[in-house]
């Protein structure tokens, strides 16, 4: 049988990042909203992605912008109305496209129901459905955690006298997921979703949701120096990724296995042996996918990223399906972080390793981190912690359409400023220009839905020289080799098994149709993918 029918959609299909806010404005307000993703549901379509994952568009009052959900049951007014997300789903299933949902079960806002009747009393029945403590001795925090932003994890509720823990802002209280009535609460918010016919959830950031129940001090990181985050002042032994959580990632599993074909995937940052553990103890026990993130932090060095690779594919469970991902909206964009000659290989890379690719908007046409001025800056980390690289405006530009005024995202000023470069940057301009980027991932997305090799295939790694990295991909007779030169001067590679076939695509257009014989040369910051069977 053809490896494509076993698969599932969500191992064969490439995943695409909406942030809402900055997709398309319909509105005129300069923030984008959902009728605008509905508009654009064709250009999903186009380009060939089979699953759009949204960042909250759930109320809230915006302090970390939908990050912080006063009700997980409706949509924020801004973005739009429960009607507009009934027709988004219709429209993408119309077109063969899932729908996943950001779920953000760590934390709610200051003004959910549930904490507002949470910190009106000690003995409120919602009083332990967050994290509270009572002051230290000295009449400090209980602890001495940090919010992932910056400054104490503890805030103080005058009204009460104790302290209620929030991982990120103050506006953020973390539920107490010890509490059994705090997992039944969400998972049925789950199900609300899934009997939608939303194909499942991105989860927000699911290691952080048990912490150590005596409450113990994390210890200090002696790699700490002056411009890194407060955060990481301390190793966050006790705050999270604590052993009780993979039993709450099990119960959840459990909900979402109610319904046919759903997905999660865990939004977590660790190191690759803690990540491997959210597949669960054993089969269908975790999540799908646990977010790999490794290409966002490792340097883009060949020999740093085939050892990557290798050590990923090596602690996979046997069961565990691999997953990349190159950028998101916590993260500086592809661009910033590897310069404009690279973002060919970026697409060669993200889109031929073994495992679900997740796009995040913009990057098929290299949008650039744009600089925000002062008065434009909207991100709370950037504030909190101002000039050590942590605000996130940057990467959360509006996408850029096309070359009218504010890159027809908007009839209006757009919430964050528009790149600098969309009036050749964008989609509408590059849609016919079969060398450049856009159709250059069009293309390479085509070619790996349609190949089992590349879709489901194995991964062998075949060697890597200086900058060059090479590696192939096979199904039954089907094959092809990978070379990516992540460097800027050209290499010559000898295989003891040496490389014939025809190059299929090429960042450089002119050697696509090349015939390969052994020694492969690659020139500076050139990619290939060589069909050699
Ligand atoms: C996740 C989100 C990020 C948010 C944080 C708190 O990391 O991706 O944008 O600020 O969680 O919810």
């Amino acid at each position: 049988m053809e490896v494509s029918h076993t698969l599932k959609w969500w191992q064969k299909d490439i995943i695409y990042q909406v942030y809402p806010r900055s997709f398309k404005d319909s509105t005129g307000n300069g923030i984008g909203d959902l009728p605008g993703i509905i508009e654009k549901a064709d250009y999903f379509k186009w380009l060939g992605v089979k699953a759009v994952w949204l960042s909250p568009v759930y109320p809230s009052p915006m302090k970390d912008f939908g990050y912080d959900i006063s009700d997980y049951r409706a949509i924020h007014p801004t973005l739009g109305t429960m009607e507009n997300l009934d027709h988004l789903l219709h429209e993408l299933h119309k077109r063969e496209i899932k729908l996943i949902m950001d779920l953000v079960p760590n934390h709610t806002s200051d003004a959910h129901e549930w904490f507002m009747e949470a910190r009106k009393s000690k003995d409120n029945p919602k009083r332990d459905w967050y994290i509270w403590a009572d002051p230290s001795d000295d009449g400090g925090p209980p602890n001495n955690w940090r919010s992932e932003f910056g400054g104490s994890a503890w805030e103080l509720d005058s009204h009460t006298g104790q302290y209620y823990c929030h991982s990120f802002l103050k506006e953020q209280p973390d539920l107490n997921w010890y509490n059994p009535e705090v997992r039944e609460a969400m998972w049925d918010v789950m199900r609300f979703w899934l009997k939608k016919g939303v194909d499942g959830f991105r989860v927000d950031v699911l290691w952080y949701l048990i912490k150590d129940k005596l409450l113990r001090n994390n210890p200090p990181n002696p790699e700490w120096h002056e411009g890194m985050p407060d955060h990481d002042k301390l190793i966050a032994a006790f705050s999270n990724d604590q052993p009780e959580v993979h039993d709450v990632v099990e119960e959840m599993r459990r909900v979402v296995d109610e319904f046919t074909d759903r997905l999660i995937i865990g939004e977590i940052y660790l190191p690759v042996d803690k990540l491997v553990m959210y597949y669960g103890k054993e089969p269908n026990a975790g999540v799908h996918l646990p977010f790999n993130f490794h290409l966002v932090s490792t340097e883009w060095d060949a020999q740093q990223i085939n050892q990557l690779v290798s050590t990923y594919e090596g602690a996979l469970p046997a069961e565990g399906w691999p997953n990349w991902v190159l950028g998101n909206h916590d993260k500086a964009r592809i661009k910033a972080r590897i310069g404009k000659d690279q973002l060919f290989n970026a697409a060669l890379l993200l889109l031929t390793l073994r495992g679900t690719p997740t796009m995040y908007y913009g990057d098929e046409i290299g949008m650039e981190d744009v600089e925000i001025p002062s008065e434009k800056i909207q991100d709370p980390r950037e504030f909190r912690e101002p000039g050590i690289g942590v605000g996130r405006d940057p990467q959360r530009t509006p996408m850029q359409w096309d070359g009218s005024k504010n890159a027809g995202f908007s009839n209006d000023e757009p919430w964050l400023p528009v790149g600098s470069d969309y009036q050749t940057n964008n989609v509408k301009n590059l849609s016919d220009k079969p060398h450049e980027l856009l159709l250059f991932y069009r293309k390479l997305i085509a070619l790996r839905q349609k190949e089992p090799a590349l879709h489901g295939g194995s991964y062998h790694p075949v060697g890597v020289k200086d900058q060059l990295m090479c590696y192939k991909r096979q199904y039954k007779e089907t094959a092809f080799i990978i070379a990516l030169n992540m460097g800027n001067t050209d290499i010559s590679f000898t295989h003891s098994n040496p490389i014939h076939g025809v190059v299929e695509i090429a960042s450089n257009h002119k050697r696509v149709g090349e015939k390969i014989k052994s020694p492969l040369h690659v020139k500076g910051n050139e990619g290939l993918l060589i069909r050699i069977s």
